[in-house]
């Protein structure tokens, strides 16, 4: 048994039994950040702050939402809309941040491809921030579900169709997955347990997982210079601040983390109060309908370039392609052959194009999967989808030509 003294206080008390000291070192005073970073390093934060965001308006809206076929689309639109003082409120915020929160992370995705912040000891960082790409996707696939209007009904029967596997027709995977031949109870259900539950345990494990990735590479730094941690942390310590790369994560660099936050706050809030419209389909503001197919199916605007890469190619290609779409992002640090961890505009023109042209044909497939597949735009969604592939395929060549910069 560790040796205790009578404590001084009810910190020395804490600390004696939880070390929070060295816990408030090593995650906060002396965690150390590069100074050369920019605010595009402060969208890790603004994602925990909209999580957090989430999970509070997320928690009030359980407290009247119903979770059957038949109340389910009323508990949402009659009494948390219209009868439940500031329900309204909740349900926007919570709408907004579900979609907001997919362009932060789509931001800070790009950041880290720009930067080669996937590269050199940073492999696992990256990883743990795509398990939470698919988590949250799944997170808000199962959310739509939960109003249980026309567009919720209809986008799960699609997206539950596409597990039989195209001409595989595995059909009872799909029964299975819905616990019934189409979408019902029994699928409303195990959505819901996924939405309230399990998914939101499995993101906060991830977060923890993401932070722990952090701890030992640092992160990248907008010129990609490789910092000497220890040497700078040391000369920051023995007095020479403006000598160091590095300062402190708690309060120096959080003080900017927060400037960012608020900003983002603002823009937020506005949307909530006066632009919420966008977060909200109107086709699901009718109840589901299984005898009524609507004209138009489409997913949120975050599915929407993958949905297009699946939509101009027969059902087993289309299928094949959609799962690599999903999954090629995870093995990016090993398909980057290149020596360098340095802004992409640095590093040779081939690596350059390929980045712009990966994050402008990304919008063209965005825009593309909203409209209907007719005519031209059909065409510019089949051109799109097979740059896309080739653009994967053709990285590790183009890496591996990469000059030392
Ligand atoms: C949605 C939940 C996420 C949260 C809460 C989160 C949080 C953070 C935080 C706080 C940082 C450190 C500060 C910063 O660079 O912004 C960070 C860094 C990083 N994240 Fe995430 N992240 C999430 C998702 C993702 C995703 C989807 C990816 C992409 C695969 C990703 C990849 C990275 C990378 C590569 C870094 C290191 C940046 C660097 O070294 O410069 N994260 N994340």
């Amino acid at each position: 048994m560790a040796h205790f003294t009578k404590a001084t206080s009810v910190k020395d008390w804490l600390n004696q039994r939880l070390a929070i000291d060295k816990v408030e070192k090593v995650m906060a005073s002396e965690y150390w950040i590069p100074k050369n970073i920019n605010f595009l390093w402060a969208m890790g934060m603004v994602l925990v702050v909209t999580f957090v965001l989430l999970l509070v308006s997320g928690i009030f809206l359980l407290m009247y939402y119903v979770p059957t076929v038949d109340e389910a689309f009323y508990s949402v639109n009659y009494t948390i809309m219209r009868e439940v003082d500031f329900g309204w409120l909740w349900r926007h915020i919570h709408g907004v941040a579900a979609s907001v929160v997919f362009l932060v992370i789509y931001i800070h995705m790009f950041t880290g491809i720009y930067y080669g912040s996937y590269k050199k000891g940073r492999e696992m960082i990256w990883i743990s921030g795509m398990l939470l790409f698919v988590t949250f996707s799944a997170e808000a696939f199962s959310g739509y579900m939960l109003p249980w209007g026309q567009m919720s009904y209809w986008a799960g029967m699609v997206i539950t169709n596409l597990f039989a596997g195209g001409s595989l027709h595995a059909d009872g995977l799909v029964e299975w997955i819905r616990g019934d031949y189409v979408p019902a109870q029994a699928f409303l259900g195990r959505f819901f347990m996924l939405h309230v539950l399990l998914l939101p345990l499995a993101i906060v494990g991830l977060i923890g997982l993401h932070f722990a990735a952090l701890r030992i590479p640092h992160v990248n730094n907008q010129d990609g210079e490789e910092i000497d941690f220890d040497a700078e942390s040391k000369k920051y310590l023995d007095g020479d601040k403006a000598g160091s790369k590095v300062i402190r994560f708690a309060n120096d660099f959080m003080s900017k983390d927060i400037m960012v936050v608020g900003i983002f706050l603002i823009f937020f809030f506005y949307l909530v109060f006066w632009n919420y419209s966008f977060a909200l389909d109107p086709v699901n503001f009718d109840p589901a309908d299984g005898l009524k197919t609507p004209a138009h199916i489409y997913p949120e605007w975050y599915f929407l370039w993958s949905y297009e890469i699946l939509r101009p190619f027969n059902i087993d290609l289309g299928l094949i392609l959609f799962g690599f779409a999903q999954v090629i992002f995870v093995f990016l640090p090993f398909l980057d052959r290149s020596p360098n961890t340095c802004p992409a505009n640095r590093r040779g023109t081939m690596f350059k194009v390929w980045f712009w042209l990966m994050l402008s044909n990304m919008i063209i497939l965005t825009a593309m999967g909203k409209l209907p597949p007719e005519g031209v735009f059909s065409t510019i969604g089949l051109v799109a989808a097979i740059v896309f592939v080739v653009q994967w395929l053709a990285l590790p060549f183009i890496t591996s030509r990469e000059k030392k910069v």
